[in-house]
């Protein structure tokens, strides 16, 4: 007869470092479970798995393990590490600083064999990756960095992830960026078709949802195949100012952002969690507004303070959040820029939503209840991304 799996086995399972959880036929698994299981980003895995073979061991030892194994609380161990893919070739085109930094965190976490990197700057992704290369002989990666000018060297590429264009300078916004980098990418676009046409995309170019859209009509490829990076930078930077306001740290918080990365930004406090508790518990309305706020101006706030160019080492960490979701080293859903087809009653509109991605690029788009305002601003981000790319 199955197990009624109830929410406290998959909070066991993540309290002890799992990140899959074994169900096993005619196991029930209830609607609390499934919904504790995608916020602890633990996989809900048709079982039964393969068993790690028995190693020889004294009598007790084999019996803590043999009851350990029977009990309802199973789960099979920490997988991450074993089920990551490695990149072939992974192909950045910009290696300003958001480039450099997704180069330096992607070497560092040896998840290609190679690593290109492409700038018009004259010598700039040449000089970053023999840079990078000199990291080697102390970190041992086994990732070999490339380095030029030329848009060819996208070629092969299995994901492909663009940061080249203008960065916003203070006072402008990100749509003020639309021309001129709609150029931009439009040249990574052609040869990425010609050149790589089987890469997944991750755009980072602002405007972001802009952006993406002109790559997904550019290319030609399919949805699956093009995303947004956006949605991993604005969740971290809520999180961030909701842990700050709580006096609590990062890891106690589950919040994400979806909507636009830019003023049409819908960060969704319904859904947010300190300590798995909802936000009022520990916030007031005026401190949840707050931090909302920062969130939408986090980037600009950046801006302000570097006067020149904009943020670098928040945008590459969550671009690796997409690369790693991808190559399968985290799982649960993840928030990211996707066109839409229909899903939260939005159509042909580039936007942050949260998804579960996978080799191929986007498996799912996860749809979650929101409040009846959040929902609304994702319609409002809608209508103001099509205004905008219709002018
Ligand atoms: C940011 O929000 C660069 O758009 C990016 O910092």
């Amino acid at each position: 007869m199955g197990r009624v799996i109830g929410s406290e086995a998959i909070e066991d399972a993540g309290a002890r470092g799992r990140v899959v959880f074994e169900l096993l036929p005619g196991d029930i698994v209830t609607d609390v479970a499934r919904e504790t299981a995608a916020r602890l980003r633990i996989r809900l895995v048709d079982g039964p798995l393969e068993r790690p073979a028995p190693i020889s061991a004294d009598g007790n030892t084999a019996m803590r393990r043999a009851m350990y194994r029977r009990s309802t609380r199973w789960v099979a161990p920490a997988a991450a590490s074993r089920e990551a893919r490695r990149f072939t070739k992974l192909a950045l085109v910009g290696a300003g600083g958001v480039g450099s930094n997704i180069a330096h965190l992607a070497a560092n976490a040896d998840m290609a064999d190679e690593i290109a990197l492409i700038d018009i700057a004259p010598g700039l992704a040449a000089a970053t990756a023999l840079d990078l290369n000199h990291t080697s002989g102390i970190t041992g990666t086994t990732a070999r960095c490339t380095g030029g000018e030329d848009l060819g060297l996208v070629s092969s590429a299995d994901v492909v992830v663009v940061t080249a264009g203008r960065a916003r300078s203070p006072g402008m916004t990100r749509a003020d960026l639309i021309d001129v980098n709609r150029r931009v990418i439009h040249a990574a676009a052609d040869a990425i078709r010609t050149q790589a046409p089987e890469a997944i995309v991750i755009v980072v170019t602002n405007p972001l949802d802009e952006m993406t859209t002109e790559m997904l009509r550019a290319t030609g490829f399919p949805r699956e195949r093009v995303l947004g990076m956006a949605g991993t930078l604005d969740s971290s930077r809520f999180r961030n100012a909701l842990a700050m306001a709580a006096g609590v740290t990062p890891a106690d918080v589950e919040a994400i952002a979806l909507g636009s990365h830019g003023d049409e930004m819908a960060p969704i406090p319904s859904l947010a969690r300190i300590k798995g508790a909802p936000l009022d518990k520990f916030l007031s309305a005026a401190q949840i507004e707050e931090c909302v706020k920062d969130a939408v101006t986090g980037g600009g706030q950046v801006v302000a303070l570097k006067k020149s160019g904009s943020a670098t080492i928040a945008p590459a960490h969550s671009s690796v959040e997409l690369l790693d979701h991808i190559r399968g080293a985290r799982v649960g859903p993840v928030p990211v820029s996707v066109m839409l087809d229909g899903e939260y009653g939005i159509e042909g509109v580039v936007l942050g939503v949260p998804a579960y991605l996978g080799v191929s690029g986007l498996v799912d788009v996860e749809e979650l209840s929101l409040a009846d305002a959040e929902r609304d601003t994702l319609r409002h981000a809608a209508d103001a991304i099509k205004a905008r790319l219709a002018s």
